[in-house]
């Protein structure tokens, strides 16, 4: 699937909402890392907006970046499944460790449930963590 075909789908998906700018801006953000200038011209024509006005709010607000991070990422589950298995304890260790050399993300489901809590670094799984698993997976993220 092509970038453009992705972003139609994550449009498709709160067609009908209300207000629907900011949660596809979201989720463009989340999936790729970034809202790119192609996916501000997609957007703004998919919901009738000119591209000014979704370029504004991608630039107003600090949850969006207008440019690839070039940051290593980790990936951390926070869905039911690892919540249930207690992924919420190690978040703010997490944080101290990816400090701001390492972007941590929040993502919802790796298909490791019951193995819990996950983390993804490139294409790299990481199952059963614990907060000093966590810590090294992040501290090892380049
Ligand atoms: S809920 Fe975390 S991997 Fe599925």
């Amino acid at each position: 699937m092509t970038a453009n075909e992705r972003i139609a789908e994550i449009i498709a998906d709160h067609t009908g909402r209300e207000g629907p700018l900011l949660p596809i801006l979201h989720d463009v953000q989340t999936e790729f890392g970034h809202v790119s200038p192609e996916a501000e011209g997609q957007i703004a024509l998919a919901l009738n907006l000119s591209r000014a006005e979704v370029h504004g709010v991608v630039s107003f607000y600090h949850d969006f970046r207008e440019a690839p991070d070039p940051r290593p990422c980790v990936e951390l589950c926070r869905a039911e499944a690892c919540q249930a298995r207690g992924v919420e304890a190690l978040v703010a260790a997490a944080e101290d460790a990816a400090g701001s050399r390492v972007r941590l993300a929040t993502v919802y489901c790796l298909g490791l449930c019951s193995v819990g809590p996950s983390a993804r670094v490139g294409e790299r799984l990481h199952a059963r963590l614990d907060a000093d698993k966590l810590v090294k997976v992040i501290e090892a993220a380049r």
